[in-house]
């Protein structure tokens, strides 16, 4: 398996409601969800964000179902998808796997926090939170993911680390530690961007890096 990729930092759509830095290219979306399934397949994002997953799924002819947490992004993506009854307003740390058929893959991007941090990531940054307890929760989320999942399925977590103010956050790793708790990892594929539009400027991706993580697993037999 190919371990680095070279995408272009690109939005297949300009959305009305959106903040550009969040949201997944989909390409990358794309590529994972060809390696690890098939048409027809049910597919997960538990912090769907502005849809990128469930609309790069569809488009692939899979089955997307997500949960994202602030109502507004909910309503927008339930605008942009065949089937808005499968976009839930919600807390993925809550996630009733009852609600959701089995998923061949969950392909992801959690909300980010840089380890100095006190703002809680979980509630868009309201309430307080601390690093430790933010990776508690990380893990909580996909322990309750690795139940809608079936046997065989991989999860796909796109993610970086995070340069802040000359500081480094090893949240890529970090997270790869903890979710190696719930699954088995597969390893890491570097994925290389190149963005056209931007400055020389090293916070052009917010996060400090021209690159990312994408994190693979697979669901460990019981
Ligand atoms: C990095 S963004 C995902 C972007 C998405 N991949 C896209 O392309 O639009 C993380 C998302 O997680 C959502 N989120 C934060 N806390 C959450 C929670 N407790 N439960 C579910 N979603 C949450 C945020 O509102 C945000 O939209």
């Amino acid at each position: 398996m190919q371990t680095w990729l070279s995408l272009e930092y690109d939005h297949a759509e300009t959305l009305s409601l959106g903040d550009d830095e969040i949201r997944t290219p989909d390409a990358l979306v794309e590529e994972f969800l060809r390696r690890h399934s098939e048409p027809g397949d049910a597919v997960l994002d538990p912090f769907a964000g502005y849809g990128t997953t469930l609309t790069v799924a569809e488009r692939l002819d899979r089955v997307p179902y997500g949960v994202e947490y602030e109502p507004e992004r909910v309503e927008h993506v339930r605008g942009r998808v065949d089937h808005p009854e499968h976009v839930r307003q919600g807390d993925a740390r809550e996630l009733d796997p009852s609600g959701f058929p089995d998923c061949a893959i969950c392909f992801t991007s959690p909300p980010f926090m840089e380890r100095t941090d006190d703002r809680n990531p979980f509630e868009n940054y309201a309430g307080e939170s601390s690093y430790d307890q933010y990776l508690d929760d990380i893990e909580t989320v996909f322990a309750r993911v690795d139940e809608t999942l079936e046997p065989a399925s991989t999860v796909v977590v796109d993610v970086s680390n995070m340069k802040y103010q000359g500081r480094v956050t090893t949240l890529a790793w970090d997270i790869a530690d903890r979710l190696a708790d719930v699954f088995a990892f597969d390893g890491e594929v570097v994925v290389g961007w190149d963005d056209p539009d931007a400055a020389e400027d090293e916070d052009q991706f917010g996060y400090g890096y021209d690159h990312s993580y994408a994190l693979v697993f697979s669901k460990t037999e019981d």
